[in-house]
């Protein structure tokens, strides 16, 4: 969506707030021990405390009010009973309503201890993430935010999966521009306009470079179960600079390496 009023920025920064603090509260949480179905809960709970909808189970009917996922599982992660343990990799997907408005914000945190190879494609793409957000100015096209996050991830010999991507977000979870790829990809780029609302998300692999869905009609893995770090803010573009609705209230915590 493009904002046109004050209180279209309001409401956006209200469930921009929301999922943040559901995302960074179930982060803390997400240690050895707790099930990513106990996850979900928390995500529930702050929802129903803030007055907030969860966007995949009301726009999609997800089974789930988040999406979690871990170790080989990319995205579209269902909670289940799944005991966290020492080493996994874990993806927080956050998205959720109120009034209306949607956010969209996601993490990928590791449970120590942690292959070296596994935090630096965590630390890669989440800096390619910010190198996209930076891009996003009135009269830039699309591409260009895809063009950074693959310039990060290519100079630390990774990879980016071609066939999930960012997109527009604020009156649905999935608003036009309908798709921002993680590389150069001209075709059906889209210019990005004064107040566009866009969720930039970044998705950095060792190799593989495309997800396919499996059985369960949701649940995403490359062919070769590479694991993919995921990184995804909702950025309202102004003519000052891109700002960032989904920060939570501790940016030490959701930012390590800034
Ligand atoms: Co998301
Ligand atoms: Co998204």
């Amino acid at each position: 969506m493009i904002i046109k009023t004050e209180r279209d920025l309001e409401a956006l920064k209200e469930i921009g707030r929301i999922c943040a603090l559901a995302r960074d509260t179930m982060a803390k949480s997400a240690k050895a021990g707790i099930t990513t179905l106990e996850l979900d809960l928390i995500a529930k709970d702050i929802f129903e405390k803030h007055g907030a909808e969860s966007a995949p189970m009301g726009e999609y009917d997800f089974p789930g009010y988040t999406c979690i996922s871990v170790n080989d599982v990319v995205a579209h992660g269902i909670p289940s009973g799944y005991v966290l343990k020492e080493g996994d990799k874990v993806n927080i997907d956050v998205s959720a309503s109120k009034n209306g408005y949607f956010a969209d914000t996601g993490m990928t945190l590791n449970i120590p201890p942690v292959e070296e190879k596994l935090l630096k494609l965590q630390e890669v793409a989440k800096r390619a993430m910010y190198k996209s957000i930076e891009k996003a100015m009135p009269g830039t096209m699309s591409n260009n935010l895809g063009r950074a996050v693959y310039n990060e991830a290519r100079l630390h010999g990774f990879n980016v999966i071609r066939n999930l991507t960012g997109h527009g977000v604020g009156k649905t979870l999935h608003d036009s521009p309908e798709n921002i790829f993680n590389y150069n990809e001209r075709r059906g780029a889209s210019l990005i306009r004064e107040g566009h609302v866009l969720a930039i998300e970044t998705f950095i692999t060792e190799n593989d470079d495309y997800v396919e869905e499996y059985p369960d009609g949701w649940t995403l893995k490359t062919p070769h179960g590479n694991y993919v770090y995921q990184f995804e803010h909702t950025v309202v573009v102004t003519k000052e600079g891109p700002v960032i609705l989904t920060n939570g209230e501790e940016a030490d915590f959701f930012d390590p390496f800034i």
